[in-house]
């Protein structure tokens, strides 16, 4: 900037400081991040480092109410910008003085801060709300579990929604500080190590901490009568599980197969290499739902996993999606098998340590099952469409993948690759194509026609699973 001399030294100090400050050429930030699996996950124009929620929730009622405080720094120079939410807002701040606000649709929160972020520019955003989540229903879908002593915000690909504004994309991963308050005898619980609990007035607050970056879908939040345990990992890692009192007749079997989680864990660091988080655990909520989630540092468990007794195998699955999943995430939806496969192929990698059938046993099985017609082959791991994320393809299917892979390159190098893909893309986002480039240069093999044949052919793979596995 070419500044003239004969300006008041007072006025060039103004001049300078403002610059900063000023966005020159604001534009809105984009209603989504550009995921064109979800059009309308996340946001365009800011980053957010982290999360502070305050919230104070009523089993009762289910009434939540709260604020929350996300530190984000502009990206862009930036009118406005939205945040995903769905419950009602009170108050919206930026940078400590009121914005505008208004939603749009369901689940999108319009904020027009009082004068334009400068790209580069870090800024507070501080919103009041309040709401039942069980009042909020988006596309017949809901991430909120109502239960009969209070709720569970736990679902992918998103949640945040239901109980948080957020930019709710994996790609904008935060730092979280989570405090609730609910009445005494009923506990609330969340990611990572729980700080502090203190009680007063007949409420009790929990301060929860999650220091290592979490994509908003594996946020949770769990408020019930619960019973605790506790315990510490051989790496001096604290592990907290939690049980609803009101699990009935799988009451056993959850506990024995979720205190099972840290030798779980250990066992996954030998494949897999250090743990990433701060902390270790899970809980089994009373829900009704049927599938787990492996929300960070502490997956969701629903009793029916456990309802033909021990299931470690689920929490081998939720714990294999710490690295792959939670640590390293999807760059996109579409990457659903960096996910699903892995964990999946965890569960064989087990199952062959615990002498119940081997990997390859598994595999051959697993392709026995479906014949060339079954519409199961239709489904293209690797880019499955919106509709059929979780289709069982993507999961049995995306582990015949690893299975062929193994074989392709031998297992030197494969348990190398399971052990270096989490090393090097630790806390941040992946391609499925970064994983094809990754195999290909730890093995020195071209395997894009290996990939390509198990990961996107819409039809059953002539090739078995197994060079001469004879299926
Ligand atoms: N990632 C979860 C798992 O590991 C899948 C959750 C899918 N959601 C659902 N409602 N089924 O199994
Ligand atoms: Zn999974």
């Amino acid at each position: 900037m070419h500044r003239r001399l004969t300006v008041p030294s007072a006025l060039v100090a103004t001049l300078v400081l403002a610059i900063p400050a000023s966005a020159a050429n604001p534009s809105a930030g984009a209603p989504g991040i550009g995921d064109p699996y979800y059009p309308a996950a996340g946001n365009g124009g800011y980053d957010v480092s982290h999360y502070d929620l305050r919230l104070k929730y009523r089993p009762e009622t289910d009434l939540l109410e709260g604020t929350a405080t996300l530190l984000a720094t502009a990206t862009q120079d930036l009118s406005r910008f939205n945040l995903d939410f769905g419950l009602e807002v009170s108050e919206v701040r930026v940078g400590g003085r009121k914005a505008e606000f208004r939603k749009e649709g369901a689940q999108e929160l319009v904020v027009t801060p009082a004068s334009p972020l400068a790209e580069g520019r870090a800024t507070s955003v501080v919103v009041r709300y309040a709401g039942k989540p069980s009042e909020l229903e988006i596309g017949g879908w809901t991430a909120w579990h109502r239960t009969p002593d209070g709720g569970v915000a736990a679902q992918e690909p998103d949640s945040a929604v239901w109980w948080f504004p957020s930019n709710d994309h994996p790609l904008d991963k935060a730092t979280y500080d989570v405090s609730v308050l609910v009445p005494d005898g009923s506990q609330a619980i969340s990611n990572g190590v729980l700080v502090s609990q203190s009680s007063r007035l007949g409420w009790t607050r929990y301060n929860w901490r999650s220091n290592k970056p979490q994509a908003s879908y594996l946020a949770t939040l769990a408020v019930g009568r619960f019973d605790i345990t506790t315990g510490t990992t051989a790496d001096g890692l604290p592990v907290l599980n939690a049980y609803s009192k009101d699990l009935g007749d799988n009451a056993g079997a959850a506990r024995a197969s979720v205190e099972r989680t840290g030798e779980v864990a250990e066992w996954l660091t030998e494949v897999f290499g250090p743990y990433p988080f701060n902390a270790l655990g899970g809980y089994v909520p009373n829900v009704t739902s049927g599938f787990a989630l492996e929300t960070q540092t502490r997956p969701f468990y629903s009793p029916r996993q456990f309802a033909n007794g021990s299931n470690v195998s689920v929490v081998v699955h939720e714990l294999a999606h710490q690295w792959y999943g939670d640590s390293v995430s999807v760059e996109g939806w579409k990457d659903i098998w960096v996910n699903e496969g892995f964990a999946r192929y965890s569960q064989w990698l087990w199952s062959e340590k615990e002498g119940e059938g081997t990997a390859q046993e598994l595999a051959d099985w697993v392709y026995a099952q479906h014949p060339a017609d079954d519409p199961f082959w239709t489904v293209a791991p690797g880019d499955p469409g919106p509709e059929n994320q979780f289709h069982l393809a993507v999961y049995d299917r995306g582990a015949l993948a690893l299975q062929a892979l193994r074989n392709e390159i031998g297992d030197e190098d494969f348990f190398a690759i399971l052990k270096g893909w989490p090393a090097k893309h630790a806390y941040g986002n992946a391609e499925v194509g970064d994983f094809v480039a990754y195999a290909e240069r730890v093995s020195g093999k071209p395997l894009a026609g290996l990939f390509d044949t198990w990961l996107y052919e819409p039809s059953k793979p002539a090739a078995p699973a197994a060079a001469g596995a004879g299926v």
